[in-house]
């Protein structure tokens, strides 16, 4: 990522801008095994708080450090441990064989889809939700390469078993299970 997005990301969360718990979370987290858990992109880490408060032991990553000091900020506020990392994940090498559940929502790197499956445990769950093309019609400036195709989710996932897939208009969503 260039310096001029990281700068752009971190004005962003320095003027207020805060990450959400994702309803998808709560849906589906219940699924994985409870152990350790990885969040990428994570933002100001709400899920990351969350997934630490009901057990599990979390790495969560973003390239933006002014929202991972919001994000430590909050464990603190909570009283969870989360082990946030300020890191650009065009470069971040995941630990393969690790994660019981990774979770991805609003952030789209194809690159990382292969390291994702592998940095599952067999019977790991991912969640994954992030914009797809019809997200232009609402946001005319979007940058189209960082949009989903319709039904590309269970096509990058292809090695993941299929648990859920839905495209609501403009938002896809897959959660799949790592098998061996
Ligand atoms: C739309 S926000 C989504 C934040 C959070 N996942 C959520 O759903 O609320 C996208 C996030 O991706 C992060 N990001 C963008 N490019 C990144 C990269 N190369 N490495 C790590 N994080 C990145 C940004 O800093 C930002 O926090």
């Amino acid at each position: 990522m260039s310096v001029e997005d990281r700068e752009r990301w971190d004005k962003r969360y320095a003027g207020g801008w805060k990450t959400q718990l994702h309803r998808t979370l709560l849906e589906f987290y219940h699924l994985a095994p409870v152990g350790k858990a990885l969040e990428l992109a994570c933002g100001t880490g709400e899920n990351a708080v969350f997934l630490a408060k009901v057990g599990f032991n979390v790495d969560a990553i973003d390239v933006s450090c002014v929202a991972i000091d919001k994000a430590k900020q909050r464990a603190l506020e909570e009283g969870v441990q989360v082990n946030f990392i300020c890191a650009d994940l065009d470069e971040y090498k995941l630990s393969t064989d690790t994660y019981h559940l990774v979770i991805n929502f609003y952030y789209l790197n194809r690159k990382l889809s292969e390291a994702i499956v592998k940095a599952l445990k067999p019977g790991g769950i991912l969640i994954f939700e992030t914009y797809n093309e019809k997200h232009i019609i609402l946001r005319e400036d979007f940058n189209p390469l960082y949009l989903l195709k319709c039904g590309e989710l269970p096509d990058l996932f292809k090695d993941l078993e299929l648990i859920y897939h839905a495209e609501n208009f403009n938002v896809s969503t897959f959660v799949g299970r790592k098998i061996t």
